[in-house]
């Protein structure tokens, strides 16, 4: 028995599809690099290479997916209300990857030296709407080399490096040691790349780093933070910056890290 939501979001894709197409008198040709292009996402993909993500991303399409999911309901409190405070979500993006190596709190996920990286610490508290500290908070977090690569697009680097799983404390903190995040291309080598091309866009995404949050009894909270002092912090090639992810890093008051940053984490109770 279909759900009446599929019902739904077909119906109007198709009418959506269908008016496109009579709108612009999309030719045989047209359609037919675009079956090309269709096919391109779907020979180039694999366990390492996610260009159906990369794709949807430079049309905008996961970042207005993830505002429509998540961000409405927390811009407006119900009056009298404390305002939720809850921490802004952000696009998952193509290079997530599940069982990263778990370290203690404070430990590195810097397996290999590359070139031209600056350390930094990066911690801070997990909560509950209420402000509780939340203890046992699965943090996952994962950025790329200075190369501008993730691990598994990179034969230099070994599996899982600048990938880790941290446990909060029972006070909800987390803390470890990675880079202070560099700008990088998205991987414009297929039909993202002939995208960006075609409507004459860089495809540079500013220095981030991606943490995934879960906890028991709280929606889980995917999201990103990006760095203050980025060239393309306010021209992010998949559109996924928001004003609140945006953080700065600051010289390192001991001797871990060239630079610190704090970021707290504010987890919704699950209904
Ligand atoms: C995209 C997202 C990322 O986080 C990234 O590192 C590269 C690309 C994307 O949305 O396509
Ligand atoms: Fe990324």
């Amino acid at each position: 028995k279909t759900e009446p939501r599929t019902r739904q979001l077909f119906a109007s894709m198709i009418s959506h599809i269908h008016d496109f197409i009579r709108e612009n008198k999309v030719t045989v040709d047209e359609w037919m690099l675009s079956v090309d292009l269709i096919n391109r996402i779907g020979q180039m993909s694999d366990e390492r290479r996610n260009e159906g993500i990369l794709v949807m991303d430079v049309l905008g399409v996961e970042s207005l997916v993830d505002a429509i999911t998540f961000d409405v309901e927390h811009e407006e409190p119900a009056a009298g209300a404390d305002s939720a405070g809850l921490t802004k979500s952000c696009i998952i993006g193509p290079f997530y990857r599940e069982n990263s190596p778990v370290y203690k709190n404070g430990e590195s996920i810097i397996q290999k030296e590359l070139p031209g990286g600056d350390t930094a610490v990066v911690g801070g508290y997990v909560r509950s709407s209420d402000g509780s500290p939340i203890e046992g908070a699965k943090v996952e977090v994962w950025h790329t080399a200075p190369n501008g690569l993730y691990e598994q697009q990179d034969p230099d680097q070994p599996d899982y490096n600048l990938r880790g799983t941290f446990y909060t404390d029972k006070n909800g903190f987390y803390e470890f040691i990675g880079l202070r995040p560099t700008s990088y291309p998205i991987p414009f080598d297929g039909p993202a790349g002939d995208i960006l091309q075609l409507l004459d866009r860089h495809p540079y995404r500013p220095g981030h780093i991606h943490f995934l949050v879960s906890a028991p009894g709280h929606r889980r909270l995917i999201t990103q933070i990006f760095d203050a002092r980025d060239e393309y912090v306010e021209n992010d090639s998949v559109f996924a910056v928001k004003n609140e992810l945006v953080v700065n890093f600051e010289a390192c008051k001991d001797d871990r890290a060239a630079y610190q940053v704090q970021y707290d984490v504010t987890l919704p109770s699950e209904e």
